[in-house]
C-alpha cells in the first residue's frame, strides 16, 4: 500500500511538471535548477483570462499619449521582448530615450527592475514605461480612463478579475504582471543539455569552461546573473551614472544591473546604451576596452591589468557557448 502511495505521488509530480505544462500554459512553472521565485504570486494568481487581458495590454498602443507606441515596440517577442532596431529605445513622437530596452523574460525571478534597479516590484514597472515622457508619455489616470471607454476592456477585465465594475490601475497592472511572469525562458539548448536530453558540442563545452571561469561570477546560475550592481568598464566618466542615480552614491557610478545572458545571441544591441552591435564586439570589450575608473569591478582588474585574458580562439568558444542559451521555443511561442 505505501508503495503504491509512493509511485501514485511519483506519477503526480512527474506530471505536474513539463509535461503539464502543454495542457495548461497558463500556470507559472520552471526547472527546479531556476532560483527562487520573487513574484509574490499569491497576491496575484495567474489566470488564463489575466494573462490574455495583460498580452492584449502589453500589445496596445492606446497604452501611450497618442495611441502609437505599445509596450511591443520596445519589447518585441521574436528578439526576447528586447528592442532590435533603436539604439537606444524610441518612444512617442520618436523621442529618444537613454537606454536599450531589456529582455522580458523569466520576470518571476527577478528582485529589482530598471538597468539601474529603480524599482523593486514588477507590477510597478508599466508605471515608469507609461509616464516616462520619453517612452509612452502618459498618465496612468488617462489610461485607465481611455480603457473604461473600451466596453470590449470593461468586459476582459471583468472576466479576469471578477467582481471589478470600474477598470482600475491596479488591475490594469496586476494583468501586464500576469502576461510578463509567465513568459519564463527555459527551453535552451544549455536547458536541454542539463534535462539530458541534448549534448554540447566540444566546443562549446570548452566555451562553458571558460565562461565559468571568466564570467559567472557576475552572469552566475541558471538565468546568468546575480541581479548585482557592477561597472563593467564601459566609461571612465559616465554620462549614464546607473545605480548612483538610485543610491545618490559615488561608490555606484557606472554601476548597472548583471543582465541575463538568456537568449543574448538575439538581443542585440548589447549594453545600457545598445553601444554594441555583436558579441565579438562584446568579448573584445572584456579583452582589450575595459576602461580603468574608481568603481570598475575586481573581477576586471587582476594583478594591475585591465580587462579579462582570452585568446582569439577562447573568445570565439565562449561565444559558441553563449548561443546556447537562445530559447527557440520562447521565442516562437504562439502564446506568447
Ligand atoms: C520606448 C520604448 C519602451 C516602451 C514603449 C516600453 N518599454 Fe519597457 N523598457 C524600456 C527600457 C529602455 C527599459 C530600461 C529602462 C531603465 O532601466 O531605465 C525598459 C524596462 C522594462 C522592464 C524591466 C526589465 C528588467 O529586466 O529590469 C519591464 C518589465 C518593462 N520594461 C516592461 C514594459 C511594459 C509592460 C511596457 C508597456 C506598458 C513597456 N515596458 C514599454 C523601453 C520601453
Ligand atoms: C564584474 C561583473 C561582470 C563580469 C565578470 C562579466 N560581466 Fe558581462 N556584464 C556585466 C554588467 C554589469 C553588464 C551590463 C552593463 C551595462 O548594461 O551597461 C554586463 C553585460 C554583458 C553583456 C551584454 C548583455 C546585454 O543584454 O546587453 C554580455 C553579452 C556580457 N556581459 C557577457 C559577458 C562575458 C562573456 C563575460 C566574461 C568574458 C562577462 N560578461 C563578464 C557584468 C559582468
Amino acid at each position: 500500500m505505501k508503495n503504491l502511495l509512493f509511485t501514485i505521488i511519483i506519477i503526480f509530480s512527474i506530471s505536474c511538471q513539463k509535461d503539464d505544462v502543454v495542457e495548461n500554459p497558463y500556470q507559472l512553472s520552471y526547472p527546479a535548477y531556476f532560483p527562487e521565485l520573487k513574484y509574490p504570486l499569491d497576491t496575484n494568481p495567474i489566470t488564463k483570462a489575466g494573462f490574455e487581458l495583460g498580452k492584449k495590454l502589453f500589445n496596445d498602443p492606446r497604452l501611450s499619449i497618442d495611441n502609437s507606441v505599445a509596450c511591443s515596440n520596445c519589447h518585441v517577442k521574436s528578439v526576447a521582448f528586447t528592442d532590435p532596431q533603436h539604439n537606444p529605445s524610441v518612444g512617442v513622437f520618436e523621442r529618444s530615450g537613454t537606454r536599450n530596452a531589456p529582455m522580458i523574460a523569466n520576470m518571476a525571478f527577478q528582485p529589482e527592475f530598471l538597468l539601474d534597479g529603480g524599482v523593486s516590484h514588477l507590477d510597478f514597472v508599466p508605471v515608469f514605461a507609461i509616464e516616462n515622457q520619453r517612452e509612452m508619455a502618459e498618465s496612468l489616470v488617462h489610461v485607465v480612463t481611455k480603457l473604461n471607454k473600451i466596453d470590449e476592456y470593461r468586459q476582459e477585465f471583468r472576466n479576469a478579475f471578477p467582481n471589478l465594475d470600474t477598470i482600475t490601475s491596479p488591475f490594469m497592472l496586476k494583468a501586464l504582471s500576469q502576461y510578463m511572469l509567465l513568459l519564463v525562458s527555459d527551453e535552451a539548448k544549455y536547458d536541454h543539455v542539463l534535462q539530458g536530453i541534448a549534448q554540447y558540442t566540444q566546443d562549446e563545452l570548452a566555451g562553458k569552461t571558460l565562461f565559468d571561469s571568466k564570467c559567472a561570477t557576475c552572469h552566475s546560475g541558471a538565468l546568468f546573473t546575480n541581479y548585482g550592481f557592477f561597472n563593467n568598464g564601459l566609461d571612465s566618466s559616465f554620462e549614464d551614472i546607473g545605480r548612483a542615480k538610485i543610491t545618490e552614491s559615488d561608490s555606484d557610478l557606472g554601476k548597472f544591473k548583471v543582465p541575463s545572458l538568456r537568449n543574448i545571441g538575439r538581443t542585440a544591441p548589447y549594453m545600457h546604451d545598445g553601444r554594441f552591435e555583436t558579441l565579438e564586439e562584446v568579448l573584445n570589450h572584456y579583452r582589450f576596452g575595459v576602461k580603468d575608473s574608481p568603481t570598475l569591478a575586481q573581477e576586471l582588474r587582476t594583478a594591475g591589468q585591465l580587462g579579462i585574458e582570452l585568446s582569439d580562439d577562447e573568445a570565439e568558444k565562449i561565444i559558441l557557448f553563449l548561443n546556447t542559451l537562445t530559447d527557440y521555443e520562447f521565442i516562437s511561442n504562439p502564446i506568447f
